[in-house]
């Protein structure tokens, strides 16, 4: 079965049909989650603080990306990769931003590459598509910003930042973006953005009107008890079970339960 493309993605969006992304960082969740029907893997630059225990996402490198992108790519066939650019391998130039998406396809063997911002990348979005690099943008509470921000805080809320933040969205679709991530922005914000552009919109922290949602798979998984932002919507709480099944193996090896002669050669 071939993986899904840009286009189904947008086919999908068309239909009334909402994408369903994760975001995860190796073979055997990759499995897994293909397993569970997801539409899209975004490889993202979130595992600075869930792989790599940094605070920020600032940390990680192209390298770290390409690795995690060809574990996942090894790990399902189906799902869409999008792999992240990292902060600082875009920014400079377009010249950067298109060698740096260009590795992570040739590289880390995803589909399309992911970037933050607006009006400061609509010309190396231009570039990359023209190159035939699909682009997902990235607007609102963008991670790589979280230093101008001054921690993460819901973006667009006042007039003023609404109205830029839809033309930003406009231009990255002008640009030739296939799709856009909407991160922490008020509900109503979204639901404008997405009514106003063609090209499908994926939330997180941006209400039910987008055309598809995006959670990191260690959150939706509830591995963190620690991380408990409003958006977040925990479908299980694997922290307590890693915990627990961990603890039993240490108890019955300690205790000489484990291994019987079931488990011995
Ligand atoms: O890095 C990431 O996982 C992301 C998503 C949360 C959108 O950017």
């Amino acid at each position: 079965m071939p993986r899904i493309s840009t286009h189904t993605l947008r086919k999908k969006a068309q239909d009334g049909e909402k994408i369903v992304m994760v975001t995860c960082y190796d073979a055997t969740f990759a499995r897994l989650v293909d397993a569970a029907g997801v539409d899209a893997i975004l490889i993202g630059d979130s595992l600075g603080m869930v792989i790599q225990g940094h605070e920020h996402t600032i940390p990680v490198t192209l390298d770290d990306v390409i690795y995690h992108c060809r574990a996942v790519a090894r790990g399902c066939a189906r799902p869409h990769l999008v792999g992240d650019l990292p902060f600082g391998t875009y920014q400079a130039s377009t010249d950067d931003a298109l060698r740096s998406a260009a590795r992570l396809l040739k590289e880390g063997c995803v589909q399309s590459v992911k970037l933050e911002g607006g009006e400061a990348v609509t010309e190396s979005v231009y570039r990359m598509t023209q190159a035939g690099i699909p682009v997902m943008g990235h607007l609102g509470l963008t991670p790589q910003s979280v230093h101008q921000f001054g921690g993460y805080r819901v973006q667009g809320r006042t007039t003023s930042a609404a109205e830029r933040l839809l033309a930003e969205a406009r231009a990255l679709q002008d640009a030739g973006a296939f799709s856009l991530v909407l991160e922490g922005v008020p509900a109503d914000l979204a639901e404008r953005v997405t009514d106003t552009l063609d090209i499908p919109t994926i939330g997180i922290g941006a209400g039910p009107a987008c055309d598809g949602q995006v959670l990191v798979l260690y959150d939706l998984l509830g591995l963190d008890d620690r991380f408990n932002p409003k958006f977040l919507k925990k479908f299980d709480n694997l922290q307590e079970r890693v915990v627990d099944a961990v603890s039993r193996f240490g108890r019955e090896v300690r205790t000489g339960d484990f291994p019987t002669a079931h488990h011995s050669h």
